[in-house]
């Protein structure tokens, strides 16, 4: 099966407008009017989704992701923004389950679902992040989490929805720490996620969803970890803050 990688930039809180103008100047003329063997998404903070579409808007190669919605469509919900307002900023992806939202700011497996299932109604597309803990894999409870996460996080999608969603693996100790899985723990998380696909989805949708991984992914480790079977590209977070290390991310991990 021939997937196409995707490579994403999850900025999380960082780039403001301003910045996110420094970035696209940088970035641009790397990826204006060229052709990559894979996707490539960014995911500016809200505020900066704006100015990122005005200078990405008509660059066929980059994508914009949103870094979470709301499972609500319209009210009274102080702070949040609904998946349908994503859509006038070109936005085509959304990350949501991120172990960060998970983590800080309690989203449970049902929210993450509620999320998952109202950006598929206006047909945006789900990173979907998954990922245990160290003390959950320590413990030998990695394949009992990630089952648990796919299962719920996918409760009530249909094959087409599952179609359009992008798995990102992303053990939680290896997120900002430097720590990165190796290429075996990596591929072996992988695979079983991709097994655990199969058994709900078939082994058909199984064979093409994309499977992200993430978790301190820099240019020195993109070629051996995207070089693993079941890898499909990589979430990533402070390498990608610099337009010359997200593209020689990319470029690593891309050569045959
Ligand atoms: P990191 O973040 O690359 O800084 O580890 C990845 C992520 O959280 O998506």
């Amino acid at each position: 099966m021939n997937r196409k990688p995707i490579f994403a930039a999850n900025w999380k809180m960082n780039k403001g407008p301003s910045e996110t103008e420094d970035f696209a100047r940088a970035l641009l003329p790397h990826v204006q009017h060229q052709t990559f063997p894979c996707d490539l998404v960014i995911a500016p903070p809200f505020v900066s989704l704006a100015k990122a579409a005005e200078l990405f808007g008509n660059v066929t190669a980059v994508a914009l992701a949103a870094q979470n919605c709301s499972e609500y469509d319209a009210g009274a919900y102080t702070g949040e923004v609904s998946a349908m307002m994503l859509k006038e900023f070109y936005v085509h992806y959304v990350i949501l389950g991120h172990s960060e939202r998970r983590a800080i700011y309690g989203e449970t497996d049902a929210v993450i679902n509620a999320k998952m299932l109202k950006a598929r109604e206006i047909n945006l597309k789900p990173i979907f992040c998954i990922g245990e803990t160290l003390e959950e894999r320590e413990g030998g409870k990695l394949e009992e989490v990630l089952r648990r996460q796919v299962t719920k996080g996918l409760e009530g999608f249909s094959d087409k929805d599952l179609s359009e969603t992008v798995i990102a693996y992303e053990p939680v100790w290896a997120i900002g720490t430097g720590v990165t899985a190796t290429a075996e723990q990596a591929q072996e998380a992988h695979a079983f996620v991709r097994s655990l696909i199969g058994e709900t989805f078939g082994a058909d949708a199984a064979a093409r969803i994309r499977i992200q991984y993430g978790g301190s992914v820099k240019p020195g480790n993109a070629a051996e970890l995207m070089a693993c079977p079941d890898i499909d590209g990589a979430l990533i977070g402070g390498a990608a803050l610099e337009a010359s290390s997200f593209l020689q991310i990319i470029e690593n991990g891309t050569k045959d």
